[in-house]
Protein backbone atom coordinates (compact mmCIF):
# COMPACT_ATOMS: atom_id res chain seq x y z
CA UNK A 1 0.00 0.00 0.00
CA UNK A 2 2.70 2.55 1.17
CA UNK A 3 4.93 1.52 -1.81
CA UNK A 4 1.91 1.95 -4.18
CA UNK A 5 1.61 5.24 -2.61
CA UNK A 6 5.04 5.97 -3.31
CA UNK A 7 5.58 4.46 -6.55
CA UNK A 8 2.09 7.28 -7.96
CA UNK A 9 3.73 9.67 -5.97
CA UNK A 10 6.96 9.25 -8.11
CA UNK A 11 4.94 8.55 -11.48
CA UNK A 12 2.94 11.78 -10.80
CA UNK A 13 6.03 13.68 -10.03
CA UNK A 14 7.55 12.69 -13.45
CA UNK A 15 4.35 13.82 -15.43
CA UNK A 16 4.64 17.07 -13.72
CA UNK A 17 8.51 17.32 -14.27
CA UNK A 18 7.75 16.70 -17.80
CA UNK A 19 4.92 18.50 -18.33
CA UNK A 20 7.17 21.74 -16.89
CA UNK A 21 9.76 21.02 -19.57
CA UNK A 22 7.38 21.01 -22.03
CA UNK A 23 6.04 24.72 -21.37
CA UNK A 24 9.39 25.93 -20.03
CA UNK A 25 12.60 27.13 -21.71
CA UNK A 26 13.73 23.75 -20.24
CA UNK A 27 16.29 21.75 -21.80
CA UNK A 28 18.92 21.91 -19.82
CA UNK A 29 20.70 18.28 -19.45
CA UNK A 30 21.67 18.30 -15.84
CA UNK A 31 20.34 20.94 -12.96
CA UNK A 32 22.80 24.18 -12.93
CA UNK A 33 25.05 23.72 -10.00
CA UNK A 34 26.93 27.12 -10.83
CA UNK A 35 26.94 29.95 -12.92
CA UNK A 36 30.96 30.39 -14.98
CA UNK A 37 31.34 34.19 -15.10
CA UNK A 38 34.44 34.12 -17.89
CA UNK A 39 36.36 37.42 -18.15
CA UNK A 40 38.99 37.49 -21.36
CA UNK A 41 41.83 39.25 -20.68
CA UNK A 42 42.68 40.79 -24.83
CA UNK A 43 46.10 41.26 -25.04
CA UNK A 44 45.81 37.34 -24.82
CA UNK A 45 43.16 36.18 -26.38
CA UNK A 46 44.49 38.78 -29.30
CA UNK A 47 47.39 36.55 -29.76
CA UNK A 48 45.39 33.40 -30.50
CA UNK A 49 42.48 35.11 -32.64
CA UNK A 50 42.84 38.38 -35.43
CA UNK A 51 40.96 41.45 -33.63
CA UNK A 52 39.40 44.82 -34.20
CA UNK A 53 41.34 47.71 -33.08
CA UNK A 54 41.72 49.29 -30.40
CA UNK A 55 42.19 46.53 -28.18
CA UNK A 56 40.94 46.96 -24.58
CA UNK A 57 43.60 47.15 -21.55
CA UNK A 58 41.25 45.71 -19.32
CA UNK A 59 39.52 42.05 -18.88
CA UNK A 60 35.92 42.31 -20.84
CA UNK A 61 33.06 39.82 -20.19
CA UNK A 62 32.79 36.31 -22.01
CA UNK A 63 29.85 35.18 -20.69
CA UNK A 64 27.99 33.71 -18.25
CA UNK A 65 27.62 29.90 -18.05
CA UNK A 66 25.57 27.64 -16.36
CA UNK A 67 27.33 24.63 -15.47
CA UNK A 68 26.95 21.20 -13.88
CA UNK A 69 28.13 20.35 -10.85
CA UNK A 70 31.07 18.25 -12.06
CA UNK A 71 31.93 21.22 -14.32
CA UNK A 72 31.15 20.42 -17.32
CA UNK A 73 29.22 23.51 -19.14
CA UNK A 74 25.68 23.20 -20.06
CA UNK A 75 24.63 24.26 -23.60
CA UNK A 76 22.73 24.57 -26.71
CA UNK A 77 19.25 24.53 -24.94
CA UNK A 78 15.88 25.25 -26.67
CA UNK A 79 15.08 29.17 -26.44
CA UNK A 80 11.76 30.60 -27.13
CA UNK A 81 12.93 34.02 -27.74
CA UNK A 82 14.10 35.57 -31.27
CA UNK A 83 17.47 37.28 -31.74
CA UNK A 84 16.15 41.20 -31.14
CA UNK A 85 17.51 44.05 -29.32
CA UNK A 86 14.71 44.53 -26.80
CA UNK A 87 17.35 42.83 -24.26
CA UNK A 88 19.70 45.11 -24.54
CA UNK A 89 17.59 48.61 -23.90
CA UNK A 90 18.87 50.17 -21.14
CA UNK A 91 22.32 48.42 -21.07
CA UNK A 92 23.52 49.02 -24.46
CA UNK A 93 26.11 51.49 -23.42
CA UNK A 94 27.70 49.27 -20.99
CA UNK A 95 27.61 45.97 -23.02
CA UNK A 96 29.60 47.85 -25.89
CA UNK A 97 32.09 48.65 -22.91
CA UNK A 98 32.91 45.70 -20.93
CA UNK A 99 30.97 42.90 -23.26
CA UNK A 100 33.02 43.33 -26.82
CA UNK A 101 33.02 40.87 -29.13
CA UNK A 102 36.84 41.42 -29.79
CA UNK A 103 37.16 39.04 -32.83
CA UNK A 104 37.73 40.84 -36.37
CA UNK A 105 33.70 40.18 -38.15
CA UNK A 106 32.37 39.54 -35.12
CA UNK A 107 29.27 42.31 -34.29
CA UNK A 108 28.77 42.33 -30.24
CA UNK A 109 25.03 41.70 -31.04
CA UNK A 110 26.56 38.31 -32.95
CA UNK A 111 28.43 37.71 -30.00
CA UNK A 112 25.56 38.19 -27.49
CA UNK A 113 23.00 36.50 -29.23
CA UNK A 114 25.47 33.67 -29.48
CA UNK A 115 26.02 33.56 -25.69
CA UNK A 116 22.36 33.42 -25.12
CA UNK A 117 21.74 30.48 -27.14
CA UNK A 118 24.76 28.37 -26.53
CA UNK A 119 24.72 29.04 -22.37
CA UNK A 120 22.17 31.80 -21.51
CA UNK A 121 18.91 29.79 -22.27
CA UNK A 122 20.50 26.93 -20.46
CA UNK A 123 19.68 28.61 -17.12
CA UNK A 124 16.14 29.02 -15.27
CA UNK A 125 16.85 31.97 -13.42
CA UNK A 126 16.95 34.80 -16.25
CA UNK A 127 15.10 36.06 -19.10
CA UNK A 128 17.35 37.68 -21.75
CA UNK A 129 17.58 41.16 -20.34
CA UNK A 130 18.06 40.24 -16.75
CA UNK A 131 20.45 37.31 -18.08
CA UNK A 132 22.75 40.57 -19.24
CA UNK A 133 22.21 42.49 -16.84
CA UNK A 134 23.13 40.37 -14.41
CA UNK A 135 26.71 39.89 -16.36
CA UNK A 136 26.56 43.41 -16.28
CA UNK A 137 26.52 44.02 -12.69
CA UNK A 138 28.83 40.85 -11.98
CA UNK A 139 31.28 42.99 -14.25
CA UNK A 140 30.85 45.89 -11.59
CA UNK A 141 31.63 44.00 -9.02
CA UNK A 142 34.32 41.37 -9.72
CA UNK A 143 37.34 43.38 -11.90
CA UNK A 144 40.15 40.38 -12.21
CA UNK A 145 42.36 43.36 -13.48
CA UNK A 146 41.91 45.19 -9.62
CA UNK A 147 42.08 42.44 -8.15
CA UNK A 148 45.69 41.16 -9.68
CA UNK A 149 46.85 44.27 -9.52
CA UNK A 150 46.05 44.65 -5.61
CA UNK A 151 48.22 41.19 -5.65
CA UNK A 152 51.31 43.27 -7.52
CA UNK A 153 50.35 40.98 -10.43
CA UNK A 154 50.86 43.17 -12.92
CA UNK A 155 50.07 42.94 -16.96
CA UNK A 156 52.75 43.91 -19.69
CA UNK A 157 56.19 42.41 -18.20
CA UNK A 158 57.55 39.28 -19.20
CA UNK A 159 57.30 38.19 -15.51
CA UNK A 160 55.81 35.49 -14.64
CA UNK A 161 53.70 34.33 -11.82
CA UNK A 162 52.11 31.23 -9.87
CA UNK A 163 49.18 29.74 -10.43
CA UNK A 164 48.63 30.14 -6.66
CA UNK A 165 49.37 33.59 -6.17
CA UNK A 166 46.80 34.21 -9.15
CA UNK A 167 44.08 31.95 -7.42
CA UNK A 168 45.40 33.43 -3.59
CA UNK A 169 44.54 37.24 -5.19
CA UNK A 170 41.00 36.08 -5.87
CA UNK A 171 40.42 34.25 -3.10
CA UNK A 172 41.33 36.84 -0.71
CA UNK A 173 38.25 38.79 -2.31
CA UNK A 174 36.05 35.95 -3.03
CA UNK A 175 36.60 34.43 0.05
CA UNK A 176 38.90 31.82 1.08
CA UNK A 177 38.33 28.48 -0.50
CA UNK A 178 36.41 29.88 -3.41
CA UNK A 179 38.22 28.52 -6.12
CA UNK A 180 38.41 29.90 -9.68
CA UNK A 181 39.81 28.27 -12.89
CA UNK A 182 42.02 29.79 -15.28
CA UNK A 183 42.86 29.16 -19.12
CA UNK A 184 45.65 29.89 -21.09
CA UNK A 185 46.93 30.19 -24.61
CA UNK A 186 49.93 28.13 -25.57
CA UNK A 187 52.85 30.64 -27.83
CA UNK A 188 56.24 29.64 -27.96
CA UNK A 189 56.52 27.01 -25.06
CA UNK A 190 55.00 29.98 -22.68
CA UNK A 191 51.75 29.89 -21.22
CA UNK A 192 50.11 33.55 -21.49
CA UNK A 193 46.94 33.91 -18.83
CA UNK A 194 44.12 34.32 -21.26
CA UNK A 195 40.42 33.44 -19.15
CA UNK A 196 39.21 33.80 -15.68
CA UNK A 197 36.34 31.92 -14.33
CA UNK A 198 35.10 33.01 -11.44
CA UNK A 199 31.80 30.85 -10.18
CA UNK A 200 28.51 31.95 -8.53
CA UNK A 201 25.40 29.95 -7.72
CA UNK A 202 22.74 29.41 -9.97
CA UNK A 203 20.64 32.43 -8.66
CA UNK A 204 24.40 34.69 -9.02
CA UNK A 205 24.47 36.40 -5.54
CA UNK A 206 27.17 34.66 -3.92
CA UNK A 207 30.73 33.12 -5.38
CA UNK A 208 31.03 29.73 -5.16
CA UNK A 209 34.21 27.33 -5.94
CA UNK A 210 34.60 26.64 -9.48
CA UNK A 211 34.72 22.75 -9.87
CA UNK A 212 36.79 20.98 -12.83
CA UNK A 213 36.27 17.41 -12.80
CA UNK A 214 35.79 17.14 -16.87
CA UNK A 215 37.61 20.38 -17.37
CA UNK A 216 41.15 20.26 -19.30
CA UNK A 217 43.49 22.09 -17.77
CA UNK A 218 45.35 25.03 -20.44
CA UNK A 219 48.02 26.46 -18.69
CA UNK A 220 51.09 23.82 -18.37
CA UNK A 221 52.59 22.69 -15.18
CA UNK A 222 54.85 26.16 -14.59
CA UNK A 223 54.57 29.81 -13.93
CA UNK A 224 52.56 31.61 -16.48
CA UNK A 225 52.86 35.30 -18.57
CA UNK A 226 50.63 38.09 -17.65
CA UNK A 227 51.24 39.84 -21.02
C1 LIG B 1 39.18 48.00 -15.53
O1 LIG B 1 37.78 47.87 -15.44
C2 LIG B 1 37.25 48.01 -14.14
C3 LIG B 1 35.76 47.78 -14.24
O2 LIG B 1 35.52 46.45 -14.59
C4 LIG B 1 37.56 49.39 -13.59
O3 LIG B 1 37.10 49.49 -12.27
C5 LIG B 1 39.05 49.61 -13.64
O4 LIG B 1 39.33 50.94 -13.25
C6 LIG B 1 39.60 49.36 -15.03
N1 LIG B 1 41.05 49.46 -14.98
C7 LIG B 1 41.74 50.13 -15.90
C8 LIG B 1 43.22 50.17 -15.69
O5 LIG B 1 41.21 50.67 -16.84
Amino acid sequence: MLLDTMKSSTIFHVLLLLVLCAFTTCGAQSPVHHLEFVQTWPNTFCQSTPCVAPIPHNFTIHGLWPAAIDGHSLENCKTKYKKSTTPYQGIRGDMDKYWPALNAGKTNENFWWHEWTKHGCCQNEFQPHDYYKKAIKLKYDISPLKILEDAKILPGSSKTYTVNAISQAFENVLGIGNKIWLTCHEKNGHFLLMEVYVCFDPKATSPVSCTWKVKRWTCGTGDILFP
